[in-house]
Order: structure tokens, then C-alpha cells, then sequence
């Protein structure tokens, strides 16, 4: 068994693995087809074997499916996880229609997650967005009442700004930022990182691959049922050019005996301390490859050659990260 390095989320917050297990892939989210359940569930276990704990959902994955999912995977080892749930976001019919972040909203959202998970606490509870529609004080005072009733442990945001995110820690303190990041979206590097890593809070690193543009396994054009097609990056002359970035980041894999996916995820683990890649694992398959990440390091000259070529506006056009 590999001992997965640990990270501290916030100061004095708790210890979870350097490596996260991101569950979205496992529900169907955008109305495509539900992954095997049984591997599913394999792979939330296999990793737990690995010491990878964090545990990311969020109730609306499969509204709902993905927390039962998880929750028939701990069943009997609700100690080895770390479970992570983001609320608020509201779906139907595979379509997002908005933010529900009322306190009594929140309030409803917790007791359904606590009951598909069939556990009496969520180890971090975070708002996926911010909805400008009710004051930040309402919403991070409603999840710290959750703590005070033993509901919630640790309090985590999502998605948000860096004068949000300061202001959320004010009114208490969070242990957790997720955020999308990877070589093609490197924004946070401007204002966010730096705030959170002021702070000390923990930063929960999400789409490491870019939607798969980083794996280095995607040819243009997409096939036409491709749900990447609709957003920017993935179309006509963006695809071509973001491709020639990837043939770099693919050579320098090559030159290191690793795959470009690995190169993606330790770059974002060689960020600093408090950064955690959260990648999303539907089956068994992914586990050793991406474990085996963690232990890549890359000399000056390879720093400089991902930094330069995914300088921050290299990749063109934009996914739903839209910030
Ligand atoms: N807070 C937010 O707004 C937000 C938004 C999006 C996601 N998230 C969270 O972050 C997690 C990760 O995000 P993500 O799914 O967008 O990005 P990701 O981790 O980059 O995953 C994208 C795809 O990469 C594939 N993959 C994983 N390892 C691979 C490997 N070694 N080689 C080739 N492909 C590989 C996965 O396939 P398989 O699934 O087939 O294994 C997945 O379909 C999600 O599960 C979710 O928990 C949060």
C-alpha cells in the first residue's frame, strides 16, 4: 500500500491526502450514460486502500446519485474517508438553472447529503458558486451553524473571487478553496492563489487535464457527440493551436518515461504545500498512474518549459470555467 503524502487544509485544519478522488464522473451530471456502478464503487475503495481520503461530490452530481454512491462505498469504513460536498447548485433535466444558497435552502440540502451518505457529519461542506442573490455573511454563517449542531466539520468554498474569499474568512475561518486549475487555466495565479495562500487555506485543485485537453489523447476535431465541442477551447482553429502546446507537453512526458497526464498533475502538486490535485477517477485503471504522479519532480529547465509554454493565455478560447 502507497502511503499518499498528507496536506494540511487550513491552518490548523485537518490532515487529508495530497491526492484527492474526485467522484463527479462517476454519476451522470450533463444527462449522459451512469458508469458501472461496481467499478465505481471498486475505485472509491481501492483508493481508500492507497490512504487517498479526500473524497469529493457534490449533491447534485446525478442529483443525488453520486452521495449514495459514496455512501454505499463507506459503509463500514466511514474512518478511512474524508468527505468533501459541495451544495447549491441547482439542476434539471441535465441543465444548470442557478444557485439555491438561502440559509433555509442549506439547511434542507445538508439533511438529505447526510442521509445518502449515511453518515452524521460532512468533513468539508462548501457552496459550489456564490449567489450574489443573498449576502456571503447568510451563507457561510448558515454552514457555520451546521458546524456548531455537529452537522459539518470544516467549511470550504468554491469557485469564488479573492475579495469573496477574504471576506468568507473573516466571517469564519475556511479550510478549503476549489478551484479549477491546471497548466491551461493558470488565472488564479493573479489574485486568488496568492490570497489563499496568505491565509492558509487549503486549495483543492480540480480539472488537472483540462477536460482531457491535457492527457494528451484528444485529436481534433472532437467527435460530434462530444459535449467538449461546446465550449471554445475545444472548436476549429483554438483546438488546432492548443494541441501544438499539448505536442510539448507530450514530448517532455516522453522525454521522462511518464504520460502527459501525469505531467498535468504534478505540475499542479508542485505548486506549493497547500495544494491538493483533485482528479476525477471512474475506475480502477486510473489509480496507479495517478498515484504514481505524486512522486514526479521536474528539474529547472522542465519548470520553465511547461511555465513558458502554458504562460497564462496560452491555451485560447474558454470551457465553463468561465471566471
Ligand atoms: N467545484 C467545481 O466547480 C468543480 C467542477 C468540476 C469538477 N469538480 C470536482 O473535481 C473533480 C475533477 O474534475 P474534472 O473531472 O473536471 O477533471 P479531471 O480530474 O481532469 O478529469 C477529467 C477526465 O480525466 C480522466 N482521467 C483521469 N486520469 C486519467 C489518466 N491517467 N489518463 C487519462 N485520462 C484520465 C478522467 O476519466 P475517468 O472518469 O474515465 O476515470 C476524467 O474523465 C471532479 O470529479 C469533481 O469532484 C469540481
Amino acid at each position: 500500500m502507497k502511503n499518499i503524502t498528507k496536506i494540511q487544509l487550513g491552518k490548523n485544519g485537518p490532515l487529508v491526502s495530497k491526492l484527492g478522488l474526485g467522484c463527479m464522473r462517476m454519476s451522470s451530471i450533463w444527462g449522459g450514460p451512469t458508469p458501472p456502478e461496481t467499478e465505481s464503487i471498486a475505485t472509491i475503495h481501492e483508493a481508500l486502500d492507497h490512504g487517498i481520503n479526500f473524497i469529493n461530490t457534490g449533491d447534485f452530481y446525478g442529483a443525488g446519485h453520486n452521495e449514495m454512491l459514496i455512501g454505499k462505498a463507506i459503509k463500514g469504513r466511514r474512518d478511512d474517508a474524508f468527505i468533501s460536498v459541495k451544495f447549491g447548485a441547482i439542476f434539471h433535466n441535465g441543465q444548470w438553472l442557478g444557485m439555491d444558497l438561502r440559509p433555509m435552502a442549506i439547511k434542507n440540502f445538508i439533511n438529505y447529503s447526510l442521509t445518502r451518505l449515511g453518515v452524521e457529519t460532512i468533513d468539508l461542506y462548501q457552496p459550489s458558486r456564490m449567489d450574489n442573490s443573498v449576502p456571503l455573511e447568510d451563507i457561510i454563517g448558515t454552514v457555520a451553524d451546521l458546524v456548531k449542531e455537529g452537522k459539518v466539520r470544516n467549511i470550504g468554498v468554491s469557485e469564488i473571487t479573492a475579495d469573496q474569499l477574504r471576506k468568507a474568512n473573516d466571517i469564519n475561518p475556511i479550510s478549503a478553496l476549489e478551484i479549477g486549475y491546471s497548466l491551461a487555466e493558470r488565472g488564479i495565479e493573479n489574485d486568488l492563489l496568492p490570497v489563499a495562500k496568505e491565509l492558509g487555506i487549503g486549495i483543492v485543485a480540480f480539472a488537472n487535464t483540462a477536460e482531457g485537453l491535457l492527457t494528451g489523447e484528444m485529436k481534433a476535431p472532437l467527435e460530434q457527440n462530444d459535449y467538449r465541442n461546446h465550449f471554445s477551447r475545444f472548436q476549429g482553429e483554438n483546438l488546432i493551436h492548443n494541441l501544438e502546446k499539448v505536442e510539448v507537453l507530450k514530448q517532455l512526458a516522453a522525454g521522462k518515461g511518464c504520460t502527459p497526464t501525469q505531467v498535468a498533475i504534478a505540475w499542479v502538486k508542485e505548486q506549493g504545500d497547500l495544494i491538493m490535485p483533485l482528479v476525477s477517477m471512474s475506475r480502477r485503471a486510473r489509480l496507479p498512474e495517478n498515484i504514481a504522479a505524486m512522486d514526479i519532480v521536474f528539474t529547472p529547465e522542465e519548470m520553465n518549459t511547461l511555465n513558458t509554454t502554458f504562460a497564462i493565455g496560452a491555451i485560447h478560447g474558454g470551457t465553463y470555467l468561465q471566471r
